[in-house]
């Protein structure tokens, strides 16, 4: 993903979750999370401490765009990809700005992910770009 989008005008940090805390967010940036689900309807082990902190501290994400690639399946009805959501509802109650709808990613679909990753990132980066030009 970071050799398949970064070029001239955009630098990409691909970050695992593992060990972050909402400080992670103290800089100007557009996030992309990237998260499964797990348990029922949780996000995965390796995103809980930091989802767990965001809870916890609360900070003004107000200066903060973001995008959701979430994975799931389809077969968990009732929780599907709610992962993603988690991450989704709670940077929105935080005061960030999402661009573009979450992805969805259903496993049970037979169609990998990172077979959509590259062309829905590639959208939501000119989306977001856009966004930029329309702020100046
Ligand atoms: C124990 C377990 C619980 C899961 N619970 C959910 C769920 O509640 N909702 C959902 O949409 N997917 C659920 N899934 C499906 C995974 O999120 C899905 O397979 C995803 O593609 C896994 O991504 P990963 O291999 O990158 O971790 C669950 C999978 C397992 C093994």
């Amino acid at each position: 993903m970071e050799l398949a989008l970064d070029d001239g005008e955009t630098r990409v940090e691909a970050r695992l979750m593992d060990g972050l805390d909402s400080a992670v967010f103290n800089r100007e940036s557009l996030f992309l999370i990237c998260t499964s689900t797990y348990g029922q309807g949780d996000v995965p082990d390796n995103a809980r401490a930091l989802y767990e902190d965001l809870q916890k501290q609360r900070p003004d994400l107000s200066g903060v765009r973001y995008g959701v690639f979430g994975l799931g399946d389809r077969t968990y009805a009732e929780t599907f990809n709610f992962g993603g959501k988690r991450f989704d509802d709670l940077l929105t109650e935080l005061g960030a700005r999402r661009i573009g709808e979450r992805y969805r990613h259903d496993a049970s679909s037979g169609v990998l992910p990172e077979e959509k990753a590259v062309e829905w990132c590639r959208e939501w980066l000119a989306a977001a770009r856009e966004g930029n030009a329309a702020a100046v």
